[in-house]
């Protein structure tokens, strides 16, 4: 005869019943702090107009280009570049990357060749600034220009003013003994202008279209002329 089960003591259904309910309300109390813990904090105003940009600071700059001379009244930020291009109207200086990464917008100031993109326009006051629009005399092309052309120096022809501009650069550089990074020695007078070192003086000047092989060509031919680059 199987024993009966043992009927369960009123003492055990009272510590079960106790189990069940602590657990229930715990988790209702982690539900609860749960909640709390995913409730967004509440927003606070932030008063916007005490963080507005300033006013923008306007500054008169004389801008001496290609011999003519202009009073700018622009904004103290604007670059070079775009004082050429969206004040003076002289878009021949181009922009590519706007961040001294292409040479696209390379202008001479000072006979000096730099990127327009990476200067202040006010930063130029009374200085002579030499775009692409100021290199031909009258209708004769700078030889640099005729070269390019002579040589197909270019084919969407994007770059082509700053390689133009920085030609004249870099030549005047040559003449006055500043070597490259491929330059022999450092101290001396640079050697012969090779294509190495046309290549890595123009090395800030990229070609998307990669005319480099005709544009080498040009600046060599001129390079070789007598008295531009000794
Ligand atoms: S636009 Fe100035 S370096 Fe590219
Ligand atoms: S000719 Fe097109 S980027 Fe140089």
């Amino acid at each position: 005869m199987n024993p009966q089960p043992a009927a369960q003591s009123p003492a055990w259904d009272m510590t079960r019943r106790t189990v069940l309910r602590s657990t229930a309300i715990a988790a209702a109390v982690a539900g609860t702090l749960d909640v709390a813990a995913q409730t967004p904090p509440p927003l606070t105003l932030v008063n916007t107009s005490a963080q507005a940009d300033p006013p923008p600071q306007i500054l008169k700059t004389q801008l001496t280009v290609n011999g003519r001379t202009h009073v700018l009244e622009a904004d103290a930020r604007t670059t070079l570049l775009d004082a050429l291009r969206e004040h003076l109207k002289l878009a021949g200086t181009k922009k590519g990357c706007d961040h001294g990464q292409c040479g696209a917008c390379t202008v001479l100031v000072d006979g000096r060749r730099i990127n327009s993109c990476l200067t202040l326009a006010a930063m130029h006051d009374s200085q002579a600034i030499t775009t692409i629009e100021g290199l031909a005399k009258e209708q004769e092309l700078h030889p640099i220009q005729a070269a390019f052309l002579k040589h197909d120096g270019f084919q969407c022809g994007y770059c082509t003013p700053g390689q133009i501009c920085s030609t004249v650069g870099m030549l005047a550089e040559v003449k006055l003994g500043m070597p490259s990074h491929v330059s022999a020695s450092i101290t001396g007078r640079p050697g012969p202008l090779t294509d190495e070192e046309i290549r890595e003086r123009m090395s800030g000047n990229i070609c998307r279209c990669s005319a480099y092989p005709n544009i080498v060509a040009a600046i060599r031919e001129v390079a070789a002329q007598p008295g531009v680059t000794s």
